[in-house]
């Protein structure tokens, strides 16, 4: 079973939503909720999805910004790290403790950061971080698929994510060796 662990430290980037995304796109999959909040198994269990559907080839992990040392094991054997930010000087700030925890638990190689919720064209501040976070983390891989508008949080627990979106979330897999026959 391929495994994907989505983690930053930053609250509110798009984590639950991109493990929501990615789990439709890949379905059936299973997703395992670290977060003590829970959001993304309630808003499951209303919509009556299971968490581990029978023949999973695959496990996504949504985390919470604060996760403890548990974090540290998954970190350690999962095959990927997806870290969504957005193209903001508040997610450049706080990459930092997200890279050192990358860099305890030897998973540099294993990240991608996955920006969210990107407008075209990317306005000045936008570019700029772009630039800091290549400059500062040369050695943390950049996802060339940007994620712009998915269906917010309400819509995509209930509908299948639509066309664009999809095509998005196909691209950013396509990056990791998870090709999708569409
Ligand atoms: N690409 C996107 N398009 C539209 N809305 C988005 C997108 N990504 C995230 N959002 C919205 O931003 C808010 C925060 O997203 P989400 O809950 O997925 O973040 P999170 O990182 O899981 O937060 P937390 O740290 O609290 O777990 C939600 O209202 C969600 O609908
Ligand atoms: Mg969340």
């Amino acid at each position: 079973m391929k495994e994907i662990l989505i983690f930053s430290s930053k609250g509110g980037v798009g984590k639950t939503t991109l493990v929501e995304a990615i789990r439709q796109c890949l379905s059936p999959a299973e997703v395992v909720d670290l977060d003590p909040q829970g959001s993304l198994s309630i808003a499951l269990q209303m919509a009556s999805i299971p968490l581990a559907p029978s023949n999973s080839k695959y496990r996504l992990y949504d985390s919470a910004p604060y996760n403890d040392g548990a974090l540290d094991q998954i970190m350690l054997k999962v095959d990927h790290i997806f870290v969504p930010e957005r193209l903001g000087y508040p997610d450049l700030l706080a990459f930092r403790t997200v890279y050192e925890r990358l860099l305890a638990a030897k998973a540099t190689r294993k990240a991608l950061i996955v920006f969210n919720e990107v407008r075209k064209p990317l306005p000045i501040e936008a570019r700029e971080v772009l630039r800091l976070f290549r400059k500062n983390y040369p050695n943390v891989k950049i996802a060339s698929s940007f994620i712009s508008r998915l269906e917010a949080f309400r819509k995509l627990f209930r509908f299948p994510i639509d066309g664009k979106a999809a095509a998005q979330i196909t691209s950013l897999l396509a990056e990791i060796g998870i090709n999708i026959v569409r």
